[in-house]
């Protein structure tokens, strides 16, 4: 499967793919957060967050608010372009008879890695965007199969030709915890439960007929306007003298990286038919953050393109989208859009990272 991947990526760097080439993938399955969310939470209602229903949101490349959490494409949209086909659309919005044999997202804005009950159980449950937890998309995944493919070995075929990406997601039942006041300690102690949320729904795919699986990792959440607002310290030594992101929070999602690289490894033992591919989103977002400018960002990586004032650019009381806050005028400059979320321009860099280092195999199962 390596060989396969090799020259699907071969096609792809000689600009060949799509149009004189077939596509390596018949279809992508996304399972997720914000961060991979192409409509499913506005079209769930997004009560919690109905701004991401209007402009500035989108206005870079659809021009209209699409339910992305960005002003353009993630990078699922990227990755999709790379392999030639169309971007995902989302589970809520298919129709009846409508043709999706190339792939479903099912990722919804502020979706946990855990089910909802454990938020309820531990009397934060008030705070979650949505119910639809890792578990309840594959649950969706798991009624669209016999829509995909009807006899086992039919199912076989196509879902091996298939890519899916199970993440990012986790990002969100660490958010959770530490907006209301969780320690990183509390944080690292959940994180057992996270990886093995991600693991399981990983297997659990398997099971089902995946071979060809991504999974991602936490982003720097360190460097992140929201956590670099809410957590503000007078302590210099909080902060990272060579990007300005919080330490403390960049070697948490370090933590949690780690712990679900060893699981993945334990995965691989388990089903050694499967290519579970660990994306480093990480790295790439942590280059930025060390030379904005050479990477074009020069309106530097921890102020917000989007926001209502404050150092990061980042208001609670003034958030993209709502009264008191504006969006700049040049969103490719920065490379955090509205404080949670990156722009379409560092999704686009951390894609064609991903789409590189699986290129250069060695790097893949760090
Ligand atoms: C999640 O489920 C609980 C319990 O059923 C319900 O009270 C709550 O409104 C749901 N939350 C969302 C955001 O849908
Ligand atoms: C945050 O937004 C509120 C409401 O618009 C505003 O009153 C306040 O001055 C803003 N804070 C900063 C630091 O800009
Ligand atoms: C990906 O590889 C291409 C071709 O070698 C290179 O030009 C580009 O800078 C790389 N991008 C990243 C984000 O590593």
């Amino acid at each position: 499967m390596k060989t396969f991947l090799f020259f699907a990526l071969y096609f792809l760097l000689a600009g060949t793919v799509s149009t004189t080439s077939p596509p390596r993938y018949e279809a992508i399955f996304n399972f997720g957060d914000s961060l991979s969310d192409t409509g499913n939470f506005l079209l769930s209602g997004a009560l919690a967050f109905p701004v991401i229903g209007k402009l500035p949101y989108g206005e870079t490349f659809f021009q209209h608010a699409t339910g992305r959490c960005s002003d353009g494409r993630l990078i699922i949209d990227f990755v999709a372009e790379a392999f030639g086909l169309p971007y995902l659309p989302p589970y809520l919005a298919l129709k009846e008879g409508q043709a999706f044999k190339h792939g479903v997202n099912f990722a919804v804005a502020g979706a946990t890695a855990l089910d909802a009950e454990y938020f309820y159980d531990q009397k934060i449950g008030s705070v979650l965007w949505t119910n639809a937890s890792l578990n309840i998309q594959l649950d969706w995944f798991k009624k669209l199969k016999s829509s995909l493919c009807t006899s086992e070995q039919e199912c076989d075929n196509y879902l091996k030709k298939s890519l899916f990406f199970v993440g990012e997601i986790g990002g969100n039942d660490y958010n959770y915890a530490a907006f209301v006041g969780g320690s990183i300690k509390q944080l690292r102690a959940s994180v057992p439960f996270v990886v093995e949320a991600i693991t399981k729904a990983t297997t659990s795919l398997i099971e089902e007929g995946a071979v060809e699986l991504v999974v991602p990792g936490n982003l720097p959440i360190g460097c992140s306007a929201v956590y670099l607002t809410l957590f503000q310290s007078p302590n210099k030594a909080d902060y990272d003298p060579r990007n300005g992101c919080l330490k403390a929070f960049n070697a948490f999602a370090k933590y949690h990286n780690n712990q679900l690289k060893k699981a993945l490894q334990k995965l691989r033992e388990n089903y050694p038919h499967a290519n579970i591919i660990y994306a480093d989103y990480y790295s790439p977002a942590m280059r930025l953050s060390h030379a904005p400018l050479h990477h074009g960002f020069s309106s530097g990586t921890l102020r917000s393109c989007c926001g209502g004032g404050g150092p990061y650019n980042f208001n609670n009381s003034a958030r993209c989208g709502h009264i008191g806050s504006k969006a700049c005028e040049d969103p490719h400059t920065y490379a955090n859009w509205d404080g949670v979320h990156l722009t379409e321009a560092a999704y686009r860099y951390i894609a064609q990272a991903l789409i590189n280092a699986t290129f250069t195999t060695s790097s893949l199962y760090a």
